[in-house]
């Protein structure tokens, strides 16, 4: 046994010396596997005569796999700040004038750098040697990563030089390379270990692993982009000196830096740096434009969280990559089967996103895409996320295939395919749930009756507990039963069901509207209705009848007359006009020429969306002021009210030579004709 003992005392103490040798001073005597070798050859023993308890002080706790080191937290010397950013020109020319303007002077200099996007990382260096690795965390503490970062290559455990001061704080940027995110990847998949779904991820896992993988986290990159503590008399009085200082001194920095002058050579760096984004070995998410000069920066100080002497230039249209974990079906309103991709999330300009539609099963055929696939995902301006395409380079052995689903969800029916829109639908109407909670959610909301405070939380509530089986039960709710299942105060229970009560006095048209037919809006239900004018009239009529009507399309009239017809509907429909007083006319529309305004008797056209009203509050405030709204410009049109991407009818409109009326204009009206004088 004495014997065992000073072998593993021995061997902890070559580990630990060539340990030394590697992590503290960067270099080595042994060849990496011969190092791994004694390495696993000691945890061995040791895990063998665990009884001799030799292995309190082992190097096996510090170094190599598998190690648990629970992440301390640990504060740094100065804050590590974030960095406001812009996404546009004009918010950058916004950021430049400020800078100028504050001081006075139109000749600054900046430097220009790229935005890896990694993992911010503060290094404090004590006489040259590395003592503490730390995440950013909250910027005040962060977590103490100093076990795993010494084993980064990149990272010197011993600063080289002269002048080295005796403490420092180096910051910048821990990331994995595009080439080494690949490689890694499908090592870990061929072996069913965890895949990391971008290279940001990877080297945060990597970073922040309880059990350290020495020849992994061996490869992760630093790139270094500013410091916290810097000592004054270093003669570096700018921050590329002191990068440069830094680069001396044995720390990576990047050999993009750029120092430039006006915001013209600015934009010009920003597009190249865009331009060539794609084919550099990292991530990058865009630029960062910094004050140059430090005296200069201590002017201009910080805000809460950031300096107002630096900005983030970010890329907006911007495509990341993630994965896909699985496929989940999501019934709509009308009872069309959605297939959404569930994918790990990724932040794409400011945005967490963790489910991407997929629209139907052509997509996912046109796509190829499979659950484990690595996809492209892009957010062009505001609108939804699209997975552009699948990285088939990516693919493994262990994706699976998306299958069409034969049941709803929700209600379990046997779903229909619908091949001449390659949809696939839940045929049960209002009896499966999901179309129920969706379609009484639309009911209710301001498209709808406008029901205050009756929103999807609680109509699903109201739903899965069977109180609402059908439309018309939402009048046969109380206060007391709203109070008591979807955790709402009496006060706002009362005005809940006062509304609904309010809601009750509804024209012919706005109910129809409130039913949510695909096509039939407000302008349409408005038709429909002075065709019609009684539900009776309606449930009763042909296809025939629907067709002819001017202004109703072929498709409007179809799903018109096949809601109509389906039972469900139907009944629920005759449910509803025997609980409301459905009247042909609103009570309270009530107008003498003598108001008249702008819009009375005139013909209106609405085209793109207007930032202050929903399109059927516009529709509903020109009904008011006596207008008429038509879907169609023609020369009997006499006003275009134009909001946010106007289409065909804008363009028409101007051919014809029809007074536009921007949102603006538009606003002006209402508060000089409507709210003002009480309308
Ligand atoms: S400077 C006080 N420079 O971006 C200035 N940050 O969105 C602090 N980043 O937390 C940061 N590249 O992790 C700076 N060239 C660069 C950068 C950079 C990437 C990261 C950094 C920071 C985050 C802010």
């Amino acid at each position: 046994m004495i014997c065992i003992k000073d072998l593993i005392l021995k061997l902890q103490a070559r580990v630990r010396y060539y340990g030394y040798l590697y992590y503290s001073l960067n270099t080595s005597r042994i060849s990496d596997s011969r190092y791994d070798f004694l390495v696993e050859k000691l945890r061995f023993l040791e895990k063998k005569y665990h009884n001799l308890l030799l292995n309190k002080d082992s190097p096996t706790l510090t170094i190599g796999a598998p190690v648990i080191i629970g992440l301390k937290k640990c504060q740094h010397i100065t804050p590590m700040l974030s960095l406001n950013h812009v996404f546009d020109i004009h918010n950058y020319l916004k950021f430049d004038k400020k800078i100028k303007d504050f001081l006075k002077d139109k000749y600054i200099s900046f430097c220009c750098e790229l935005k890896i996007d990694g993992l911010a990382l503060n290094l404090i260096y004590k006489k040259g040697i590395l003592l503490k690795a730390i995440t950013r965390g909250d910027g005040m503490i962060g977590e103490d990563v100093t076990n795993t970062v010494r084993m980064i290559s990149s990272i010197p455990r011993q600063l080289q030089g002269i002048n080295i001061p005796n403490k420092l704080e180096v910051r910048g940027e821990i990331f994995m390379l595009k080439s080494e995110f690949i490689r890694f990847n499908n090592e870990a998949s061929r072996s069913h270990a965890k895949v990391f779904s971008n290279t940001r991820n990877a080297a945060a896992g990597l970073l922040r692993q309880k059990t350290i993988k020495n020849h992994i986290v061996k490869n992760l990159m630093f790139c270094c982009h500013g410091y916290g503590y810097y000592p004054r008399y270093t003669n570096s009085c700018n921050h590329y000196g002191r990068l440069k200082q830094l680069h001396c001194w044995g720390l990576p920095i990047s050999g993009y830096n750029s120092i430039l002058e006006s915001h013209l050579d600015i934009l010009d760096f920003y597009k190249k740096i865009k331009n060539i984004r794609n084919f550099l070995n990292f991530d990058i998410d865009g630029i960062v434009i910094k004050v140059n000069s430090i005296v200069l920066q201590h002017k201009l100080g910080f805000m809460s969280r950031a300096p107002r002497w630096a900005i983030a230039f970010k890329f907006f249209d911007q495509e990341k990559t993630s994965k896909v974990l699985k496929v989940i079906y999501q019934v709509g309103r009308t009872g069309v089967i959605t297939p959404i991709a569930k994918i790990d999330p990724i932040c794409i300009s400011g945005v967490i996103i963790k489910s991407v539609s997929l629209y139907n099963f052509r997509e996912i055929e046109k796509l190829d895409i499979c659950i484990g696939d690595f996809v492209k995902i892009k957010r062009s301006g505001d609108v939804i996320p699209k997975i552009i395409n699948v990285i088939k380079g990516y693919r493994s052995k262990t994706i699976k295939k998306i299958i069409v689903p034969t049941f709803c969800p929700v209600c379990k029916s046997v779903l229909k395919i619908d091949c001449r829109y390659s949809k696939i639908r839940c045929v049960q109407g209002l009896k499966c749930k999901e179309q129920l909670k969706k379609s009484l959610y639309y009911f209710c909301s301001k498209n709808g009756l406008n029901i205050y405070g009756l929103g999807f939380k609680i109509i699903s509530k109201l739903v899965d507990n069977n109180f609402i089986k059908k439309f018309s039960d939402v009048f046969n709710l109380d206060s007391n039963l709203l109070v008591r299942l979807s955790d709402v105060g009496k006060k706002l229970a009362n005005k809940i069901i006062n509304s609904i009560n309010q809601s009750k006095e509804i024209t012919l048209s706005k109910f129809l509207c409130a039913l949510g037919i695909k096509e039939i809006g407000s302008i349409k239900s408005d038709i429909i209705a002075k065709h019609f004018l009684s539900i009776n009239n309606l449930i009763n009529s042909t296809f025939q009848d629907f067709c002819s009507l001017k202004g109703i399309g072929f498709k409007a009239a179809h799903n018109l007359f096949n809601f109509i017809n389906e039972e469900s509907n139907k009944n629920s429909i005759i449910g509803l006009s025997k609980t409301l007083n459905i009247s042909l006319y609103n009570t309270h529309y009530n107008i003498t020429k003598a108001d008249s305004n702008p819009f009375f008797q005139k013909n209106v056209v609405i085209s793109g969306s207007l930032s202050s009203f929903s399109r059927i509050e516009v529709i509903n405030l020109i009904k008011k002021m006596g207008g008429r709204v038509m879907s169609n410009v023609s020369i009997a049109t006499n006003y275009i009210i134009v909001g946010v991407n106007p289409g065909q009818k804008f363009y028409k409109s101007k051919e014809l030579n029809i007074k536009i009326l921007l949102e603006h204009c538009f606003l002006d009206i209402v508060k000089t004709f409507y709210i003002d004088k009480k309308f």
